[in-house]
């Protein structure tokens, strides 16, 4: 009777530190969610006392420890901070599913969650779970840096400001004729698409997909590419502009003056000035008004290039 109670009490202590020791249950360790959507990160144990009496605590463990939510003489408690308001436990405790949601995730959750059981006259227990929030890419932003002329190269950028992991970027070319690039001309991690010795046949929309595990974005771009012709023209009006608008400005000046003056003080000043000669034989001689109209017209026409 006596070694049967013995064993018996034995078997008993044997199966009370087994539940001791399993500690807490973490199905998934690691877990995933999308900013924004309900984490569970579930837990369980296997309790060999009064339920009741544990208490249980679930704390964030990252950049210092922070009290999320716990249950301790038959309350819940929350902590007083982010996750306020955004976390319930899954089941009603006391309960052996220690299981707890947060709402509306955020990237700032990610991190590590340990959950604590204090049982009174038993070693305390713990699990830990890793989470990470990701953040699909926001929308992303498309632009073109180059002359976009025959022959000549352009670059096109695409950036999301935001996403978790880091986005990738795809550039490819949807219309009239579609086409997809490969390295090096297309850099998906930079977002970059190098188009060189451009041809009139690579004019068309450009879309670049920004897109990581969480979700993808696109943008897209217009590409006219200009005749080289019309691009020597806009060039040489580029270069030619200065020099223009400082003659356009000097004639205005001679001209408002003109219409100011009578003619002797316009001849008086001839004389006292030593540039006015120059710029009145300039503006009066029909070919020095020619130059003048086609860098007017050229600049207009530089203006209004489509350079997006
Ligand atoms: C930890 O804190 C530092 C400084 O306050 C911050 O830069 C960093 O993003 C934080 N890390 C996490 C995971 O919140
Ligand atoms: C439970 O959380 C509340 C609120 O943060 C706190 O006052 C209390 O001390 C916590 N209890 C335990 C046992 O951690
Ligand atoms: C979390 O979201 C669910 C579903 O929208 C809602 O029923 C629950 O009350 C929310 N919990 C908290 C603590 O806001
Ligand atoms: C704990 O509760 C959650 C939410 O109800 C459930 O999904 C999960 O299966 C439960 N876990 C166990 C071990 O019962
Ligand atoms: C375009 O790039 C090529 C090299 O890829 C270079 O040889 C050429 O001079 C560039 N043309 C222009 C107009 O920048
Ligand atoms: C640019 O394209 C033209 C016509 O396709 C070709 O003859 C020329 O060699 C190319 N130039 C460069 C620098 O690739």
């Amino acid at each position: 009777m006596e070694m049967k109670a013995r064993l018996g009490a034995m078997l008993l202590l044997i199966w009370t530190l087994q539940g001791d020791t399993q500690g807490v249950e973490i199905p998934r360790r690691e877990m995933e969610v999308v900013k924004g959507q309900v984490a569970v990160l579930h837990a369980w144990y296997s309790p060999s006392s009064d339920i009741s009496k544990n208490s249980v605590t679930w704390q964030f463990n990252t950049n210092g420890s922070k009290p999320v939510i716990n249950f301790s003489s038959g309350q819940v408690g929350y902590g007083q901070n982010e996750f306020t308001k955004r976390v319930g436990f899954s089941v009603t405790m006391p309960s052996a599913n220690l299981s707890f949601y947060i709402n509306d995730t955020q990237e700032a959750d990610s991190g590590l969650y340990s959950c604590i059981v204090i049982i009174p006259g038993a070693p305390t227990i713990y699990g830990h779970i890793q989470l990470d929030v990701k953040v699909p890419p926001s929308p992303p932003v498309c632009t073109l840096a180059g002359n976009p002329v025959v022959k000549g190269n352009v670059t096109l950028s695409c950036k999301s400001s935001q996403g978790k992991p880091v986005p990738q970027y795809k550039w490819t070319k949807a219309a009239p004729v579609s086409e997809v690039f490969f390295s090096p001309m297309q850099n998906e991690r930079h977002g970059t698409l190098r188009l060189s010795n451009l041809t009139k046949g690579m004019s068309g929309k450009y879309t670049c997909r920004a897109s990581n595990t969480a979700g993808t974005d696109s943008c897209s771009i217009n590409l006219e590419v200009i005749t080289s012709s019309n691009g020597g023209v806009i060039a040489a009006a580029t270069l030619g502009s200065i020099v223009g608008l400082v003659a356009m400005v000097l004639f205005l000046v001679f001209i408002l003056r003109r219409r100011r003056d009578t003619e002797d003080e316009i001849a008086n000043e001839i004389k006292e000035d030593a540039l006015a000669p120059k710029r009145v034989s300039w503006a009066k001689s029909t070919t020095g008004s020619d130059v003048l109209s086609k860098n007017w017209h050229a600049v207009l026409h530089s203006h209004q290039s489509p350079t997006p």
